[in-house]
């Protein structure tokens, strides 16, 4: 794994009115690397998340992406410039679209956010056109919407329209995805899917992930380094098989 820095928080700290959500977190993440967060409810994990990606202002502390400071830039400057993606869930999915023509307008409207400028069709457009598609079908293989590619998105199944979600996230070549209960609410055959397309994403597509996540037998599989918080704490920071191990972790989150 290399050891360049893909996101680095240094002392964060944030407070709603007399709640410290943070209370001066250090965290370190490697390009290449699925890290797991976890914690108990109201340790501040979202909150990180939420300083990260501009949602919300720290009190104190800096955020640098790739060795950039990015510390109180605003959200959408984060999204453009900072090749940023928070979550799944946002994701729009055009109903009349088949799977494919959902997938290569998401990857076209990041790149051109005015939906007009989609439409132009010269020769490098539709060079990038014809790589979009490449990425798109290798999408639909890997999150197992073959079979049902063909059918508009508004036709397919909710769980079939969260995997789609899902690769369309990918579609714009995101280098690091912040992940907030991906798994939450969702089937045991679904998990296993999204599962896929994280290590997928992480191995093939070569993208940093930092995962949230309270089903924590998934999450110490698919992590490499797990960070606990308590009470907007750091609390460990190890691998999947010394945080189980870890007296105060089990004692704080994991139960004896
Ligand atoms: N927008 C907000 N306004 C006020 N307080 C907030 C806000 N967001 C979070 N908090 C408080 O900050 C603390 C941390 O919340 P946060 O949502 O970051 O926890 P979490 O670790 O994501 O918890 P969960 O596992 O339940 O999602 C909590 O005490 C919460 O009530
Ligand atoms: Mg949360």
């Amino acid at each position: 794994m290399s050891a360049e820095s893909m996101l680095r928080i240094e002392g964060l700290r944030k407070n709603y009115g007399a709640v410290a959500a943070l209370q001066g977190v250090d965290i370190e993440v490697r390009r290449g690397e699925v890290m797991g967060l976890i914690g108990p409810n109201g340790s501040g994990k979202s909150t990180l998340f939420d300083c990260c990606t501009g949602l919300q202002r720290s009190d104190a502390g800096r955020v640098l992406l790739k060795g950039v400071d990015i510390t109180g830039w605003p959200m959408n400057r984060i999204a453009r410039e900072g090749r940023f993606l928070r979550s799944f869930q946002k994701t729009v999915v055009f109903p009349t679209l088949d799977s494919e023509e959902n997938l290569v307008l998401a990857g076209q409207m990041s790149r051109f956010p005015n939906v007009l400028s989609t439409f132009w069709v010269g020769p490098s457009a539709r060079k990038r056109i014809q790589a979009l598609r490449e990425r798109a079908k290798e999408l639909i293989e890997v999150t197992g919407l073959a079979r049902v590619a063909h059918l508009p998105a508004g036709n397919m199944s909710g769980g079939q329209q969260k995997l789609l979600q899902f690769a369309s996230m990918l579609m714009p070549e995101p280098e690091l995805i912040l992940l907030d209960e991906p798994l939450a609410g969702i089937n045991p055959v679904l998990i296993e899917k999204v599962i896929q397309c994280i290590e997928h994403a992480n191995q093939k597509l070569g993208v940093t992930f930092v995962v949230i996540e309270h089903n924590t037998d998934v999450l110490m599989n698919l992590s490499h380094r797990v960070v606990v918080l308590h009470q907007g704490a750091k609390l460990a920071d190890a691998t999947p098989e010394e945080v189980v191990r870890n007296p105060e972790v089990i004692e704080a989150y994991l139960g004896g």
